[in-house]
C-alpha cells in the first residue's frame, strides 16, 4: 500500500539550510528587502509591491488606507477563511457574505450585484486554490458601482487571467507566505497596487511595525524541518500511523493540531514585516514558482481528467483563459467524513481544510446570514494531495483507489 501525505511543504531542504545558516552568521545586511519587493512586482506586473505580517494584516492595513468609514460594507464570499471577516471587522467595517457559485466555489457573481448597498465600498474576491474567478465580471460590476477590488491573492501566486497575473487586475492585492503556502517566506505576506497614493499609504501604516527577529524566524524554521521531515517518504509511515489511530477515535489529529480558532483579530501586530533573510528566501522560492507551479498544476488537470465522471464526486468548474496553479487540489464528495476515512484506510491523507462558510460563525454573530452553498461546500469539500513531489504512480494509485471506491 502506497502512504501519500495531503500536503508537502513547498520549500527544500536547500532553502531550509540557507535560512538556518543566514541566521547562524548574523542577519545579511543590504537592502534585499527593496529587492524581493521589486522582483515581486515585477513579477506580477504591478508598481508596487509593499510586505506585511501575514495575510490578514495586509488586508487590515489595505482596507485602513483605503479610508473607509465605520459602517461601510465590504463583500466578500462567505466560504472562506475567517481571518478575512475578522481582519474586515477589526476596523468597524460590515463584512457582507454572498453566497458561492456552487460549480466553481468562488464567489457567486449574480449575487454580488444584489448584495450593493449605498454603503458598499469594497468587494474582496478569492481566487480558491489558485483557481481564477469571475474577475472580469466582477471588476465590471465594480466599475459601474464605484466600488474597489482587492483580490484576496492568498492562495494564487502565479494564477493567471488572459495572461496577466492575478493581484495585478484589481485596485489592489494582498498575498500570504506561511509555511503551509505554495509560496513561503516562512510567514509574512504581500500587498500589490498600482496605485502610488495608496501603496504610499499602506508602506507608511506598515513601517510602524517591525521586522521579523531571527529568533521568531528560527522557530518558523524548525516548524519548517518539522513538517518536512513528518512529510518525508522515511518518516510519514510513522506519522500515518498515528493519524490512523486517531482517526479510528474519530479525532483528527493533524486538524486539532493546526486549527486556528476561529475568533476576532486581537491587538495590532508590533513586528512581523519580512527581514533580510526571509527576503532572501522570497527571491529564491520566486526564482523556482514558475517551475514548481506548472507541476502541480500538470497533476491537478491529470487528476481532474481522471476523476471525472466517477459517481459521488464532483469537481469543480476551472474558469477558462486562466492558469490556475493548483495550490489545493478540492473535491467534493457525499458522505466526505465516511469516504475520508477510506481513503485513510488505503493509504491516502484527505484534508477538510481550513476554509468554513464564515456566514454561520457565531463569532461573526451580527453579520450572519444563510448561504447554502457556502455550506454546502464545506460539507463536501475534501482537499486532494497535490504537490510538486507528487509522481505518476502516486496519482494513478489515487484515482484507482477512488474509483474502487465509488464500486
Ligand atoms: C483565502 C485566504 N485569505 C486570507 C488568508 C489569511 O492569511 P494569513 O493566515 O496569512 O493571515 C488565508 C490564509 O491562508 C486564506 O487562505
Amino acid at each position: 500500500m502506497k502512504m501519500i501525505p495531503s500536503f508537502r511543504p513547498n520549500i527544500s531542504y536547500g532553502e531550509l539550510n540557507a535560512v538556518l545558516l543566514r541566521i547562524l552568521s548574523g542577519d545579511i545586511a543590504g537592502r534585499v528587502i527593496l529587492q524581493f519587493e521589486d522582483r515581486f512586482a515585477q513579477y506580477l506586473g504591478v508598481k508596487h509591491a509593499v510586505n506585511a505580517p501575514s495575510g490578514r494584516w495586509a488586508l487590515y492595513y489595505i482596507l485602513k488606507s483605503l479610508n473607509l468609514k465605520e459602517g461601510d460594507e465590504v463583500i466578500i464570499p462567505a466560504f472562506t477563511y475567517f481571518a478575512v471577516p475578522a481582519a474586515i471587522v477589526k476596523l468597524g467595517l460590515r463584512p457582507v457574505f454572498v453566497d458561492i457559485n456552487s460549480e466553481n466555489l468562488n464567489i457567486d457573481i449574480q449575487k454580488i450585484e444584489e448584495n450593493i448597498t449605498e454603503k458598499t465600498r469594497v468587494i474582496i474576491p478569492t481566487h480558491l486554490c489558485g483557481f481564477v474567478c469571475e474577475i472580469d465580471e466582477i471588476l465590471d460590476i465594480a466599475q459601474r458601482q464605484n466600488i474597489k477590488v482587492v483580490e484576496d491573492c492568498a492562495q494564487s501566486l502565479g494564477t493567471e487571467y488572459k495572461g496577466k497575473k492575478v493581484g495585478s487586475l484589481g485596485e489592489v492585492s494582498y498575498f500570504t507566505f506561511g509555511i503551509t503556502k505554495s509560496f513561503t517566506t516562512l510567514g509574512g505576506g504581500m500587498v500589490t497596487t498600482d496605485n502610488d497614493e495608496l501603496a504610499e499609504r499602506v508602506r507608511k501604516n506598515l513601517a510602524q511595525l517591525r521586522q521579523t527577529s531571527n529568533k521568531a524566524l528560527f522557530f518558523k524554521l524548525l516548524e519548517g524541518y518539522s513538517m518536512k521531515f513528518a512529510t518525508s517518504p522515511i518518516l510519514f509511515p510513522i506519522v500515518y500511523s498515528i493519524i490512523r489511530i486517531f482517526s479510528c477515535f474519530g479525532v483528527d489529529i493533524v486538524d486539532c493540531i493546526f486549527h486556528e480558532k476561529e475568533r476576532l483579530l486581537g491587538k495590532l501586530p508590533r513586528s512581523g514585516r519580512l527581514n533580510n533573510i526571509q527576503a532572501e528566501l522570497g527571491v529564491m522560492q520566486l526564482n523556482d514558482l514558475d517551475r514548481k507551479n506548472s507541476m502541480r498544476m500538470k497533476k491537478g488537470l491529470e487528476l481532474y481528467q481522471r476523476l471525472e465522471g466517477i459517481d459521488n464526486i464532483r469537481i469543480p468548474l476551472l474558469g477558462e483563459n486562466a492558469k490556475n496553479i493548483f495550490s489545493g487540489c478540492p473535491i467534493l464528495v457525499k458522505n466526505k467524513n465516511a469516504i475520508r476515512r477510506k481513503l485513510l484506510a488505503k493509504g491516502i491523507d484527505v484534508s477538510s481544510g481550513y476554509m468554513q462558510d464564515c456566514s454561520k460563525l457565531d463569532v461573526f454573530r451580527g453579520f450572519k446570514k444563510g448561504c447554502p452553498y457556502a455550506s454546502r461546500a464545506e460539507d463536501k469539500i475534501l482537499y486532494f494531495p497535490i504537490y510538486a513531489e507528487l509522481t505518476s504512480s502516486e496519482l494513478t494509485y489515487i484515482v484507482n483507489v477512488v474509483k474502487n471506491l465509488a464500486r
